[in-house]
């Protein structure tokens, strides 16, 4: 089964054609992040008129790229939320053009659950055991989820404020990195010595939440004390800061994902999201699962971390596997910027 998938949620324009929810026939992602770089993070009104740019674009590279036409394809998932309601619109209206004019079902997909089911692409689905406990942590959410069936969910922990890609972000606006601010501390990081630098760890005890506002805080407090000592941040400072603020979510982090494996008894645990593109958090997980006995799976590529139209594709064939009798009859999809998984 081949299943055209569709992100556009956030900043990335993303379609990929995924067949068996396994195998990326092709996949084309216009990026915007030059553009949001300038501006130090995303402003609604310009992603959306992105998107509207790249769309058809995307679209026809795609099928190029793939040598198949659109009949070539079973069925069509998108996003529909949560997400900026103006670039969900974009895509979730190509979804539904498509579905009409070529009589195809249409798999509304939940974003988080999109970044969930990344984990699928270029895997044999025989390696995966039920429950699985995932870490979904992204710019929008920071939550530990259980999966006890494919689109069985229970939450057990969520971010109180701030996601940890949130985070990332903004303190890599406070260092003045630029955005996204994960790849770019994480650059700086490779410099510095984590140790260098004291941060305090939310620790929550007693649930399985998460909160790094106060980390942020404390980063842009040490940072205003040290200009006004030295006028200016060393490059030295930077990497120093950058590495023991990544050390300081990594920890809490991976401390958190085990904890919460040990008590709900699962023995295999997912990383999902934007920041599970991060190579340190990879090996701190590595040696952690391989302490407690744990199987370890993250994107197998990094693409696969971050917003993209793959893992739509896997998500909506698990979906239609599931409850195909849903998606027969053709019907409109609206986007929802609320969406909730559970
Ligand atoms: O899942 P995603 O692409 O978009 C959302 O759904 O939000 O996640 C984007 C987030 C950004 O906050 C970005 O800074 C973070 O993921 N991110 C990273 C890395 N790559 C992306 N965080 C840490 N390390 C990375 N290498
Ligand atoms: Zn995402």
């Amino acid at each position: 089964m081949r299943i055209l998938g569709i992100e556009t949620s956030c900043d990335d324009t993303s379609l990929a054609i995924v067949e068996h929810g396994r195998n990326v026939l092709a996949h084309v992602t216009a990026s915007q992040v030059k553009i949001h770089n300038k501006t130090g993070g995303i402003v609604p009104e310009i992603a959306a008129r992105e998107h509207v740019t790249h769309i058809l674009p995307v679209f026809e590279r795609l099928f190029q790229e793939a040598n198949l036409s659109i009949h070539d394809i079973d069925a069509i998932a998108v996003t529909k939320g949560p997400g900026l309601v103006s670039s969900l619109l974009v895509g979730t209206l190509l979804a539904s053009t498509l579905g009409m004019l070529y009589q195809k079902p249409l798999i509304p997909v939940h974003h988080i659950e999109g970044h969930i089911y990344g984990n699928w692409l270029e895997r044999d689905p025989r390696t995966f055991h039920f429950p699985l406990l995932i870490l979904t942590a992204s710019g929008g959410h920071n939550d530990l989820i259980v999966m006890k069936n494919h689109g069985v969910y229970t939450s057990i922990g969520h971010t109180r404020d701030d996601a940890a890609g949130e985070a990332f972000d903004k303190v890599a606006r406070i260092l003045g990195l630029g955005y996204p601010g994960g790849p770019a501390i994480a650059q700086k990081a490779l410099h510095g010595d984590p140790q260098k630098i004291p941060l305090p760890r939310a620790w929550l005890p007693g649930t399985f939440d998460f909160s790094f506002s106060g980390l942020k805080s404390e980063v842009l407090r040490i940072v205003e004390k040290e200009v006004k000592k030295h006028r200016k941040l060393s490059s030295a400072f930077i990497a120093h800061l950058a590495a023991s603020f990544q050390e300081s979510i990594i920890d809490v982090l991976s401390t958190k994902l085990v904890q919460a494996a040990l008590a709900y008894r699962v023995q295999e645990v997912h990383l999902a999201g934007g920041v599970s593109a991060n190579q340190s958090l990879r090996q701190r997980m590595e040696e952690k699962a391989e302490q407690h006995g744990l199987t370890l799976k993250y994107p197998v590529r990094i693409v696969y971390s971050t917003d993209n139209g793959a893992m739509i594709a896997a998500a909506g064939y698990f979906l239609y596997k599931k409850h195909w009798e849903k998606y027969q009859k053709w019907s409109n999809i609206l986007p929802d910027p609320n969406l909730s998984l559970l």
